[in-house]
């Protein structure tokens, strides 16, 4: 029995003012959600005082990417080592905005899961296609690609120690979800090419869809037998949503 997760990921969003109400209204809610385990991915800057609020929560915190080098000359990057020193449980790795605004390839992904891994972290491999990958017909072997980065470098053991969030381009912050039945078909596709390597790494692994996911939109996605929970964006900046979310889930 797979533990749902639903983690927020505000992006670059966010002032200290706006996340301590944020947090406050999340908190005051978490009575309610009775099963899933809850986390949020902040801007690194903001991971100090998220820390501080959350200490001692039944909430989670992690970072929202996370370098593949141990420390040095990188100027502008986080090391695995300072999103632990600020107690971090996640990392998220290879959003479809990193590589696309960033140039993240498969390899620099799989390094930087590779990473946050060995350090403690557990690390959320974003996957996905765009539209005009899906419209090609070809979802499966893009994804198949990024996943097999991973798998070539560390094996497949590394997914017992992390998370993988399928999020299509075309559903990201577009308010076009993925219906259930598209989403389930490729966390189907993701759990069966892990299942075909190891069948108890796959049976363990949570598959998170992330893309314009909603309190209207959230339990008839996570009803579905491979979806785990939800990587959440616009909806994770308002606590209502949110918690609407990790109650549905
Ligand atoms: O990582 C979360 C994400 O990209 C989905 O964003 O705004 O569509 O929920 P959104």
């Amino acid at each position: 029995m797979r533990r749902p997760l639903v983690a927020g990921n505000w992006k670059m969003n966010g002032s200290l003012e706006s996340i301590k109400s944020l947090l406050d209204g999340v908190k005051a809610g978490m009575s309610d959600v009775k099963q899933a385990e809850v986390a949020v991915c902040a801007p690194a800057i903001y991971l100090p005082a998220v820390q501080q609020q959350l200490q001692g929560s039944d909430i989670a915190w992690g970072g929202q990417d996370v370098s593949a080098e141990a420390s040095g000359a990188y100027t502008g990057e986080i090391s695995t080592s300072m999103l632990k020193e600020f107690g971090c449980k996640y990392a998220i790795v290879g959003h479809s905005e990193r590589r696309a605004y960033h140039a993240e390839s498969d390899d620099t992904v799989a390094r930087k899961y590779a990473a946050a891994r060995a350090a403690g972290l557990i690390p959320i491999l974003c996957v996905g296609e765009t539209l005009e990958e899906r419209e090609k017909g070809i979802t499966e072997s893009v994804v198949a690609r990024q996943m097999d980065a991973l798998i070539n470098l560390e094996g497949v053991a590394a997914l017992a120690d992390g998370v993988i969030a399928y999020e299509p381009v075309w559903a990201i912050g577009t308010g076009m979800t993925a219906s259930p039945e598209q989403a389930q078909e490729v966390h189907a596709f993701i759990r069966g090419r892990v299942a075909a390597l190891d069948a108890g790494v796959a049976e363990g692994l949570r598959i998170l869809y992330g893309g314009s996911m909603k309190p209207g939109n959230a339990q008839e996605l996570i009803a579905k037998p491979d979806i785990d929970g939800g990587l959440i964006g616009g909806a994770a900046l308002d606590a209502g949503d949110f918690l609407g979310i990790c109650t549905a889930a």
